[in-house]
């Protein structure tokens, strides 16, 4: 059994696979490139791949003896899920062990967007504060205010759950009414409905064909003027451009983002003169804990498959 590793990871980690012949990229920060990945794949049985992995349809069909797939992340919209399961291919994920973490920096961006933080400290670190005055950086209250949850699974309902001590009003969206979400006051609404009454909308819905572009220049029109957009799902599912000009134009107030339709993000993307919007590069889940975490789930899956076992947290659609 040949198990490939697409990022170098630690070896307390990769010491557990000792009955496997391990193949592990040699970089924490760069992903494998492309050909490179498609080349070793073919000498292995299962793959641990990074979220900057493009899993596609040619991907799978030139490597359609691999038994398993096993991503690091939740979310999995790199891979071409249904391809790979009509290969027969399993798919993996890391649900669980992020979602506190992850809806703990939902709520920082959330904070850091609504008070300027982060304008705040680059005024400071660039020698424009020249003292006190009564609207320096003035930013908007978020207790009391209502907030819009756009996908209520994990991670949406420990969100919810962090708004109740800011005595917040929880609106949330979701393809079905989450049994969970009375426990933590938050009352359903349509797409709409969420738009037009909430002061906060927080994206942390996976990425899907139908929640593509969602947030788009109609979306943006029909939020409140003073609305802040938050984004710890997946960049694709907003237009970019209509935000940005949503945001230019008065339509919305600002963004907190945490994810981009291109990942890294080219130095000239306009978003980065944009003050009001706060942008974070992808951390939602980094922390130490979780990501150690994170990486024992994909090892343990490692594990039961090439054990032929059943693995934790493989994904059945
Ligand atoms: C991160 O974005 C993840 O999906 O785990
Ligand atoms: C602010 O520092 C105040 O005292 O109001």
């Amino acid at each position: 059994m040949k198990i490939l590793i697409t990022r170098k990871l630690p070896e307390k980690f990769i010491n557990q696979l000792s009955d496997y012949k391990v193949d592990m990229y040699d970089s924490t920060l760069e992903p494998m490139p492309k050909d490179l990945l498609n080349k070793k794949a073919k000498q292995s049985d299962i793959v641990i791949t990074m979220l900057s992995d493009q899993i596609d349809e040619s991907f799978l069909k030139e490597n359609r003896h691999l038994k398993a797939i096993i991503n690091l992340a939740v979310g999995y919209d790199n891979i071409d899920i249904d391809c790979a399961h009509e290969l027969g291919i399993i798919v993996c994920n890391t649900p669980d062990v992020l979602t506190e973490t992850t809806a703990e920096l939902a709520f920082t961006l959330m904070l850091t967007t609504a008070r300027r933080v982060i304008e705040a400290s680059q005024m400071l670190h660039n020698g424009k504060w020249v003292g006190w005055s009564p609207y320096l950086l003035a930013g908007s209250d978020v207790h009391h205010k209502t907030v819009g949850i756009f996908g209520m699974g994990k991670i949406g309902l420990a969100f919810a759950r962090r708004c109740k001590g800011f005595e917040m009003n929880v609106l949330y969206h979701n393809r079905s009414k989450s049994k969970e979400a009375a426990s933590v006051n938050a009352t359903y609404v349509s797409f709409e409905e969420l738009l037009e009454k909430s002061d906060y909308i927080i994206c942390c819905a996976p990425l899907t064909e139908s929640t593509k572009g969602i947030f788009n220049q109609s979306a943006f029109k029909k939020m409140k003027k003073t609305a802040y957009f938050i984004n710890i799902g997946r960049g694709g599912h907003v237009v970019e451009h209509d935000l940005l000009h949503a945001i230019q134009d008065g339509d919305i107030l600002g963004a907190g983002l945490d994810v981009y339709q291109t990942e890294p993000i080219d130095m000239n993307h306009p978003f980065l003169n944009e003050p009001n919007i706060t942008m974070l590069p992808h951390i939602g889940s980094s922390t130490t804990e979780t990501r150690d975490a994170m990486i024992q789930v994909c090892i343990d899956n490692a594990l039961s498959i090439a054990r032929g076992k059943q693995p934790k947290t493989q994904i059945i659609i």
